[in-house]
């Protein structure tokens, strides 16, 4: 247990109610207490127990120096004995937190080489044909499904599949079979939310437990005869020791659904923006180079990951404060990204302005592996669907994930396409 320490201001008392807001109530819209925060307690102590105390950071700056912060490092098991007893015995946790995402320094650095090669440039240049075909077979079916001003649901009918195709390609996949496990996937990732209700954590494990099912037989072929896929890639390091049998399945869950969880969170929340936002979605359907600005704009203004948690090693100063070692320390980046001192008017949308050090993929040693890949994704699909469908528009509430405080995005996104 972290000690437990009083908020001292009246100030740091009301950012302690909207950081208890942000994690125990379901927030449709997290900005205002994000403002909140960043306003009334910018590095926030909190008294709360186990991981969801220690320290708040909500403005650009310090999210962007913490993330950098060597001292500040992944939870590690004696942490995760200390502040999630019960972390081992769970299927999701015992896997996910001996993925890379959880490891530091020359483990990480060690990790991290095996698995690059996959998501370097050359990598995606090949991959951009598959992309692009997929996306216009997808966009066709979509247009027949939708016939007659159909009501679709996007996610079904896009997001979601769109980046399982892709990451099934590199995993080397089936992805008809995947398709029956796509939304365990995205179940999983819930691993890393910070609140979790003993319901939810028995359908993550469900769901980790699934997956691993899914993927033996894959595996075992694999060792028998290995290929040019990740799958191979990571099956060889298991095999020549770089990984251990844990770390094996660790990795190749985290990569395997966060390469598309992620994506259907942004694809399905640039969509959405841009259909409220019809001025930005014609400079993006008319415009062949905006594309890419728009990406990096849309992830600024609502990323599907909105929090990531480290541990301070040693004693660091954080935002002028001095955190002791062991504290845990959010970031809190979703907030970051709408941080005034950043860039100007944060809560209007321009898919012009380019938000090139926003965070969505975080910073330092842990940035996200599949940037590239998810950058090249949204180019892709976002201007050919704008430009197959200029009328469509939104046909009631989207669903919005559960419990969506760490992970954001929506889960339905129905629409008339003409
Ligand atoms: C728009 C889509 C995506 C977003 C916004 C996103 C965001 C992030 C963020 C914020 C982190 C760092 C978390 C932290 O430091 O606590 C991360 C890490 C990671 N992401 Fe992504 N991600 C996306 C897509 C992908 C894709 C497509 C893949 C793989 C195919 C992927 C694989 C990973 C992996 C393996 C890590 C761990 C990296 C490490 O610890 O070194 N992500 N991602």
């Amino acid at each position: 247990m972290t000690a437990l320490i009083s908020p001292a201001t009246s100030s740091e008392r009301a950012a302690l109610t909207a950081y208890r807001k942000l994690l125990f109530s379901r927030n449709r819209d997290p900005f205002p207490l994000y403002a909140q925060l960043r306003e009334q307690a910018p590095v926030l102590r909190s008294p709360l127990p186990n991981l969801l105390g220690g320290y708040v950071l909500s403005r650009h700056s310090d999210c962007s120096a913490a993330l950098r912060n060597r001292a500040l490092m992944p939870f590690s098991e004696d942490h995760l004995d200390r502040l999630m007893p019960n972390w081992r015995t769970r299927s999701a946790s015992r896997l996910g937190y001996r993925s890379v995402l959880f490891q530091h320094q020359e483990r990480h650095f060690e990790v991290r080489r095996t698995i690059n090669p996959h998501f370097g440039r050359s990598k995606l240049a090949e991959l951009r044909g598959f992309m692009t075909e997929l996306a216009q077979r997808q966009v066709s079916e979509l247009a027949e499904l939708g016939a007659s001003g159909r009501v679709v649901d996007l996610v079904d009918a896009i997001t979601l599949p769109f980046p399982l195709g892709v990451i099934c390609r590199l995993f080397g996949v089936d992805p008809r079979a995947a398709r029956r496990f796509a939304w365990s996937g995205r179940t999983l990732s819930c691993f890393l939310e910070a609140v979790q209700t003993p319901a939810l954590q028995r359908r993550v494990d469900e769901a980790a437990d699934e997956l691993v099912g899914f993927f033996t037989e894959p595996v075992r072929q694999r060792r028998r005869e290995p290929g040019a896929d990740l799958l191979s890639t990571l099956v060889r390091a298991a095999d020549s020791g770089v990984l251990d049998e844990r770390e094996l399945l660790g990795n190749l869950l985290l990569l395997f659904t966060a390469g598309y969880d992620s994506s259907i969170s942004f694809l399905g929340s640039a969509i959405r923006i841009l259909l409220e936002h019809p001025q930005q979605a014609a400079i993006v359907r008319d415009d062949p180079d905006a594309a890419s600005g728009a990406v990096d704009e849309l992830l600024r203004y609502d990323p599907p990951v909105h929090m990531g948690g480290r541990i301070a090693s040693q004693p660091v100063c954080l935002g002028g404060q001095e955190v002791p070692a062991g504290s845990p320390v959010w970031v809190l980046l979703g907030s970051a990204n709408r941080d005034p001192a950043y860039v100007a008017e944060p809560d209007t949308v321009d898919v012009t302005r380019g938000s090139p050090s926003h965070l969505a993929f975080a910073a330092g040693p842990h940035t996200c592996v599949g940037a590239r890949l998810a950058r090249m994704e949204a180019e892709v699909l976002l201007p050919l669907l704008l430009r197959r469908f200029p009328r469509m528009r939104l046909a009631g509430e989207p669903t919005h994930r559960y419990p969506g405080t760490v992970l954001r995005g929506v889960d339905r996104l129905p629409v008339v396409l003409e």
